[in-house]
């Protein structure tokens, strides 16, 4: 398994009021450094608005 649990980064960023933008522009351009060695790769093919729906996903699982 590559990544952190969904579940793990919705914790993490809860109280976390930038975290949509931070997080939906990583997802588009990846990047690296929060939770290990490896960095997660761009998403070339997910746009700016498609990563923002994803990340919101993300973030109401508790
Ligand atoms: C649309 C698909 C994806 C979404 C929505 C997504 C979402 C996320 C989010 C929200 C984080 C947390 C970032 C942070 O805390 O700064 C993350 C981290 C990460 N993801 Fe993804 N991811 C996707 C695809 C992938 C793929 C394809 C890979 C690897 C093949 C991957 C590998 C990683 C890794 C290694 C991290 C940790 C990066 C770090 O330590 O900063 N992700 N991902």
């Amino acid at each position: 398994m590559i990544g952190p649990a969904y579940k793990a980064v919705a914790e993490r960023y809860a109280k976390d009021e930038a975290a949509v933008t931070k997080l939906s522009e990583k997802v588009v351009k990846g990047g690296g450094g929060s939770w290990g060695e490896t960095p997660m790769p761009a998403q070339a093919s997910v746009t700016p608005a498609e990563a923002e729906t994803l990340v919101k996903w993300i973030l109401s699982l508790q």
